[in-house]
Formats: C-alpha cells, structure tokens, sequence
C-alpha cells in the first residue's frame, strides 16, 4: 500500500505499523471511525467487562486521541489495538484502554502502540503525560522509559460505586 492509499482509507495521520508478523499490514489510525461493538468486543477480549455503548461513544467523543490498530483488508479491515487519551489539551494527559488482542500480542504492536500514542499527543504540544497501569503491566511500560511514581504514595483513586 502506499502512503496515499493508507491515509485515503484510515484517514489523516494513519500509517503502516512494523510488527514482527510480517504476514498482515497493521496500519495505525487517529482519525478512522470505530464500530463501537467492536470496540468493546476487543476489549473483552483481554478480560475487560463491556461497558455500555452510548457511554463510550460519548467518552470517545471528550477524548483528545482515539487511536485503533488494524489489521489492513481492502475491504473489512479488523481492529485488533486500540489506546485513547484524555486531558486538557495543553498540558496534561492521560492514557486510557490500552490493549492488543490476544492473538497479535507479542509481536511488537503494543510497544508500537504506545510511540504512537506519544507521538500523537507531543504533536498537539503535550509534553506531561500519566496512565494508570495493572499491575501485571507495569514492566511494560517500564521498559519503554515511564517512570513510575515514587513508593505508591503519589496516586488517589475516587469509585463512584
Ligand atoms: C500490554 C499489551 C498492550 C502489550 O501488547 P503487546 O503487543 O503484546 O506488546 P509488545 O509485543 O509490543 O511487547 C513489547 C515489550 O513489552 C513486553 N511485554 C509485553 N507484555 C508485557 C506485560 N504484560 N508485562 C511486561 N512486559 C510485557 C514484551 O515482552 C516486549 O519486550 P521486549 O521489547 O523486550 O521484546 C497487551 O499485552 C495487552 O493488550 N494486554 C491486555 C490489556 C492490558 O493489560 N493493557 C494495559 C492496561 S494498563
């Protein structure tokens, strides 16, 4: 494919991401529309309970970046990745939803994911940014250069339920 015809078909700012299976294009996108079923379904897919539809429409409507990761078919291509950012749109973000399917992890497309991710927002001039990791993950963003904050005495959490 080439560059002309990966924006023409996932929209301004998409490009080809490298990943260690070669046999599939993975193309990042910020400006594709999602089918949000099959937002959610991908993000069951790691575990995460289904949120209702109308509520991440909305959620995905305030966010500042809502990027997904596809893999390329001319004519259904699927979402296998997906990320999205919050924040003020100045000075701070924040990182949200965070996740490949299961069946393409491991080939390099989360760390991809996540350069993307900060490339996105450094271009609208962010230059603070914050996720909150489960704990299983944590190495992961370790091992990309996140700091993580100081003997667990810098973060508060607030469950309307
Ligand atoms: C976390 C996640 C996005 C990583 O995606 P991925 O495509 O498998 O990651 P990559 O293949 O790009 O891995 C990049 C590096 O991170 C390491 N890594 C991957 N998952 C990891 C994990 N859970 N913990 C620690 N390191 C991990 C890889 O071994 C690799 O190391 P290397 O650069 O030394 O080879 C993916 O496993 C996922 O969606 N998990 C479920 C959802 C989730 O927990 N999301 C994060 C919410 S905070």
């Amino acid at each position: 494919m080439t560059k002309e015809e990966i924006v023409d078909f996932y929209g301004d700012g998409a490009r080809i991401c490298p990943s260690l299976k070669d046999e599939f294009t993975f193309v990042f996108s910020q400006s594709r529309p999602f089918d949000l079923f099959e937002l959610e379904e991908l993000l069951a897919t790691v575990g995460w309970s289904r949120r209702p539809v109308r509520r991440v429409k909305r959620a995905l409507e305030n966010s500042l970046l809502r990027i997904g990761l596809w893999v390329h078919h001319p004519r259904s291509p699927r979402l296998i990745g997906f990320a999205r950012c919050t924040g003020d749109g100045v000075i701070e973000a924040t990182v949200w939803d965070v996740a490949v399917h299961p069946a393409y992890q491991g080939f390099g497309l989360g760390k991809q994911l996540m350069s993307y991710v900060l490339e996105g927002l450094k271009d609208i001039g962010l230059e603070r940014v914050t996720l909150f990791a489960d704990p299983g993950v944590v190495s992961f963003y370790k091992r990309q250069g996140w700091l993580l904050e100081p003997r667990g005495h810098r973060c508060a959490f607030w469950y309307a339920t």
